[in-house]
């Protein structure tokens, strides 16, 4: 098995994304996710496009200890320079210059001829090779380039110094088969092929990016450009989490990468709440619903064997485990599988009566949650849930300290608790605590706008861990902090309505 590269751009051209800018400290703590998450690259920003990128590249450079920190640059002597004075203080520095090889960038970009531009393109990699010894080529547009000529190129940047050759499919053009082919033409094409490693980067336009990578691996690329949850330009760059599960699920790659599966999960969430790009619930391995099933036939069959309707493990990716989602479609299996869970044992026997009721209840709400299930085998809604929200009344701003004074009903009972925090959400998450005698830890908090605006409804996933289980709590509201605090009540009346095993 050879060691497959894994690239990620998710700070560069996933960065460049209109609304997901990032400052340097979210740059600096995505950058650390991805050292834990086990990358062999991170390209960390374009240093000359702004004083901003620059910054972010010398705090990255210095934070990280493990990957290659890698700027991009054009064919460009200031641009070199510049990405070479941010890198300074990286263990392990790459400068990743490159121009367009395409008849449209030649001609109609860059107003050029053939040659010209292979002289600018060595040029460009023995001038950045003054200043660090690992350069990386990128023949912008490649996909959309004749294979002859961008052999040539190949052949040139090799024999100039470059270590990597990268081959994007810029405009997201390619089709796996096409793109194969080209990774393929290359290796058996230029002479000095063994001396770099080709790289795939691949865009979505026509959603083939990671079919598209992993067409180049199979004929020969070692290194592949992706991003957390495939963020990037318009439709998006190939996603790191698609093309590592793909390589790891099948055996049809003679590769593997060092990629720490279990952390995809929460490196996904991270990215797309500090950049504002929820995630898709249908999108591979990451989405909300990439391990949930509904229908009765599916449920059944995951509950007699996970692989029956399981490729991949979701524990291996991070997820606790696959969601059974209670729906009208849900079957016995599925309903005895919950009421078990939350402390309910039906035989066989007894379950057809409140299987009947299920369904009834499950034909007029979407999803059936555990209160509805605590109300169904006849606990009563009221001391099912024990917890309700009766008074919220946060200070904040700046120059005062974030104070939050919580009124809860539990069991009947008012019970009120003031505290401070460093945040609105915080003292009133500490509030609660206060109030709620049972050790709990907040470990997931995922905050999404549903529509753009300031007078916008928020929505607010969080996930707790108590009495040896995970809990997930969910609200909307305007106000983001009543939503925060309710969608945490949530997820504590299905902890206290819960049963210790
Ligand atoms: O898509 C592309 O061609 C790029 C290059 C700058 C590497 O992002
Ligand atoms: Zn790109």
């Amino acid at each position: 098995m050879e060691h497959l590269y894994i690239f990620d751009t998710t700070l560069r051209d996933g960065e460049q994304v209109p609304g997901c800018q990032l400052n340097t400290i979210e740059k600096i703590e995505v950058a650390l996710a991805l050292e834990s998450l086990g990358v062999d690259v991170i390209e960390a920003g374009f240093p000359v496009s702004s004083p901003g990128d620059f910054e972010a590249v010398v705090q990255i450079a210095k934070a990280v200890r493990e990957p290659i920190v890698c700027g991009l640059t054009r064919a460009v002597e200031k641009d070199i320079e510049v990405a070479a004075e941010a890198l300074k203080s990286a263990r392990r520095a790459r400068i990743h210059t490159g121009i367009g090889t395409s008849p449209y960038h030649i001609q109609l970009k860059l107003k050029s001829n053939p040659e010209e531009i292979i002289e600018r393109a060595i040029h460009a990699v023995k001038y950045a090779k003054r200043f660090v010894e690992d350069v990386e080529f990128y023949a912008e547009d490649a996909g959309r380039t004749d294979n002859e000529y961008l052999a040539r190129v190949v052949e040139a940047v090799i024999k100039a110094g470059a270590t990597v050759v990268n081959i994007p499919d810029t405009t997201g053009y390619c089709m796996p088969y096409e793109y194969g082919a080209k990774i393929k033409y290359l290796v058996d094409h230029v002479p000095n092929i063994h001396k770099a490693i080709l790289a795939t980067h691949c865009h979505n336009d026509l959603g083939m990016a990671t079919a598209n990578s992993l067409a180049g691996v199979m004929n020969g690329a070692r290194q592949v450009e992706v991003t957390i949850n495939g963020i990037g330009e318009r439709a998006g760059n190939s996603s790191l989490e698609e093309v590592v599960m793909a390589v790891r699920t099948r055996k049809d790659f003679p590769v593997i990468t060092t990629i720490n599966t279990p952390l995809i999960i929460q490196t996904s969430r991270m990215v797309s709440s500090l950049m504002n790009m929820p995630v898709q619930p249908n999108k591979a391995i990451v989405g909300r619903n990439a391990f949930a099933h509904s229908s009765g036939i599916h449920q059944d069959g995951v509950l007699k064997n996970r692989e029956n309707y399981e490729i991949i493990d979701p524990v291996s990716v991070g997820v606790d485990e696959s969601s059974i989602v209670l729906t009208a479609r849900s079957g016995r299996a599925a309903l005895k599988h919950h009421l078990d869970r939350i402390g309910y044992r039906y035989t066989n026997g007894n379950l057809d009566e409140v299987y009947n009721r299920f369904l009834e209840m499950a034909d007029k709400a979407k999803q059936i949650s555990d209160s509805d299930l605590l109300q169904l085998v006849g606990k009563d809604q009221t001391s099912g849930v024990l917890v309700s929200l009766k008074l919220l009344q946060v200070l904040a701003g700046m120059s005062t300290t974030p104070m939050a004074t919580v009124h809860l009903m539990v069991n009947g009972v008012e019970k009120a608790a003031t505290a401070e925090g460093n945040g609105a959400f915080d003292a009133a998450f500490k509030a609660v605590t206060m109030i709620i005698d049972e050790p709990f830890e907040l470990d997931e908090f995922l905050i999404q706008a549903i529509t753009r605006g300031s007078d916008d409804v928020g929505k607010v996933h969080v996930r707790i861990k108590g009495r040896n289980r995970i809990y997930y709590g969910f609200s909307a509201d305007t106000d983001i902090v009543t939503a925060s605090v309710k969608a945490l009540i949530d997820a504590l009346n299905k902890m206290t309505g819960s049963y210790d095993e």
